[in-house]
């Protein structure tokens, strides 16, 4: 058994959850240490998806499992993904590790494919509808410096920023 470490979390409005992250190039050792840390520093969170940037790392790297460990096949590392269809529309509640206790409706495709590579660098393509399709597009959204809150109407938007000044003059964020 190897022992991985956890990383912290950051929170908006760090500026590295604003910024693209960088394309991977090299897929050695290392980064298949660093996927397993992100699942560990996922699960840890109690979050079903994470995005590197989020841990500080601006790399276009995300795990997700929708299932949180129930189902080993909904375990996915994905290495440069991007979106390369998708169709219909969605509209459910989200939140986000990196803004705790926010959660609000965000409109999504009902379905869409991914092509991404695993920590071997081979490319595959993964499809995703409901929970999977939002997770997948949540994700790689971090990846271009894209928050949830990024897709609400500007009122509802300026509403979540006022609340979270709010909750960091409290010392609750
Ligand atoms: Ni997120």
């Amino acid at each position: 058994m190897s022992k991985t470490s956890i990383h912290q979390v950051v929170k908006y409005p760090e500026a590295v959850l604003a910024r693209p992250a960088d394309t991977v190039t090299v897929f050695d050792k290392e980064l298949a240490t660093f996927v397993d840390e992100m699942f560990d520093s996922m699960y840890a969170a109690q979050g079903i998806g994470l995005a590197a940037p989020q841990i500080n790392v601006s790399k276009r790297i995300t795990v997700i499992d929708v299932s949180f460990k129930e189902r080993p096949e909904d375990k996915l590392a994905l290495i440069n993904p991007e979106i390369v269809d998708r169709e219909g529309k969605q509209v459910e509640e989200e939140g986000c590790l990196s803004l705790p206790e926010i959660r609000e409706k965000v409109r999504r495709a009902a379905w869409v494919k991914v092509r991404a590579q695993n920590v071997h660098g081979e490319w595959f393509e993964v499809e995703g509808e409901e929970l999977l399709a939002r997770a997948l597009q949540h994700e790689i959204d971090h990846l271009h410096g894209i928050l949830f809150i990024d897709h609400l109407s500007p009122l509802k938007r300026d509403l979540v920023k006022r609340r979270i000044k709010k909750l960091q003059k409290n010392g609750e964020w």
